[in-house]
């Protein structure tokens, strides 16, 4: 025992010696790169794994570092006590070093090196006008249904600009604050508020991690742009678990009509969050090959919540403000005694209910006239 220890630190001594020139003199024959994280994403000959190839970097000594310590989109930076100065230094003398062989590029990367921080901006923004697209004819239909061209001529004489404060004034007070929820029940509006904020402020924080941080560079978690989509993001997926409670105990959740679109909103939604916080964790120091898989769940979960966005319960975000706009300013016409000639209309969410009920009824009246009912409101 003594004895193996004696030799063991007389090796330690002898590989401490003989290791000392060579950290003071930064030079290729050192092997660090094989020794670091590095590998795990661009390959053992450095010809690209999940990260792009970078043998023969041309990057100079301060893009490299700079690259290293902050990290850059998927990658992680690297702290000092993970990896000195020196070598690092050394590191970037070895990658220069190392032969450039395209065969060894592998399938992983050409996956990956679609995935620049550039070609996700593109695919959002394509996704984006897409449902964008649908979205405004969702629009149009309820418009058409709300009898907003009627109301057309009556919005010349109550005077554009008024016309427009209601509107608008509606859109905060009965959109972006849920007024009519607030009044009802404020637990409700509370859990409803978990989710519309928090999501509210991933997409905040995302703007401005576009704006100041274009690199997606490391920052701490303190900092307000990490802190921002945490805590929206724990606000999301805590209203959505008190959502997926309502599906199990809420007898009433069935309208009969949208419950799949429904249901695939809140799915959709949990797994944009749930995928985010599994990249953001993995990205503060986890295991290097499932980055990039969590990181393309990610980004299709997200993107499927956009594009389906015209079609699913997710379209309510900008029907229902804009509807509850659409009464607000007909109420405000009628009272102005520019009357339209019908009374308040029934409060969204029924509709689908208050069809049926309409249908039926009509049939008990009149048998011969099955299709002519046509609820103006949308839920
Ligand atoms: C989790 C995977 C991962 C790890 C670990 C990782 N990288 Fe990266 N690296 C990437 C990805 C992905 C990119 C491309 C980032 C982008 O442009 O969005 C990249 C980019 C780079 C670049 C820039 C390449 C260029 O020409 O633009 C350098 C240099 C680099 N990494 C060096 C390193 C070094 C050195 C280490 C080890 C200390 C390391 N990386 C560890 C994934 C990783």
């Amino acid at each position: 025992m003594k004895l193996a220890l004696a030799v063991l630190s007389v090796a330690a001594l002898a590989g401490t010696l003989l290791a000392q020139p060579k950290v003071a003199t930064p030079a290729p024959s050192k092997d660090v790169f094989s020794t670091t994280a590095c590998v795990g994403c661009h390959g053992v000959s450095a010809m690209g794994g999940l990260g792009p190839p970078i043998a023969k970097t041309k990057l100079t000594d301060e893009q490299f570092m700079t690259i290293l310590r902050k990290g850059r989109g998927m990658m992680p930076g690297t702290k000092p006590d993970m990896l000195s100065d020196q070598d690092a230094a050394i590191l970037h003398a070895q990658l220069r070093e190392m032969p450039w062989d395209p065969t060894q590029i592998p399938l992983a990367f050409k996956v990956g090196s679609l995935l620049t921080t550039r070609n996700v901006a593109l695919f959002f923004l394509f996704v984006s006008l897409f449902a964008l697209v649908f979205a405004v004819r969702v629009l149009a239909y309820w418009a058409g249904n709300a009898g907003l061209r009627r109301l057309g001529p009556k919005i010349a004489r109550f005077g554009r600009g008024r016309a427009a404060w209601v509107f608008v004034r509606s859109l905060v007070v009965d959109g972006l604050l849920v007024a009519s929820v607030w009044r009802k029940d404020r637990v409700r509006w509370l859990w409803h508020g978990l989710i519309l904020y928090g999501f509210l402020g991933l997409m905040l924080a995302d703007v401005l991690m576009q704006i100041f941080n274009p690199t997606r560079a490391d920052v701490a978690l303190t900092h307000p742009l990490k802190l921002l989509p945490l805590l929206s993001g724990a606000a999301v997926f805590t209203g959505v678990l008190y959502v997926y409670v309502r599906y199990r105990t809420d007898r009433f959740i069935d309208n009969g009509v949208t419950l799949g679109r429904d249901f695939l909103f809140v799915n959709l939604l949990f797994h944009t969050v749930l995928s985010g916080f599994l990249t953001m964790w993995l990205n503060q120091g986890g295991a290097a090959g499932w980055i990039m898989p969590i990181y393309i769940y990610h980004l299709t979960s997200v993107g499927l919540l956009i594009a389906t966005s015209p079609f699913t319960r997710f379209n309510h975000a900008f029907v229902a403000p804009f509807l509850a706009a659409c009464t607000a300013l007909t109420e405000a016409i009628v009272q102005d005694e520019k009357d339209l000639g019908f009374l308040r209309e029934p409060s969204p969410g029924r509709d689908h209910k208050s069809q049926r009920i309409a249908e039926g009824l009509l049939r008990t009246i009149d048998r011969d006239s099955p299709d002519a009912i046509r609820i103006r409101y949308y839920p």
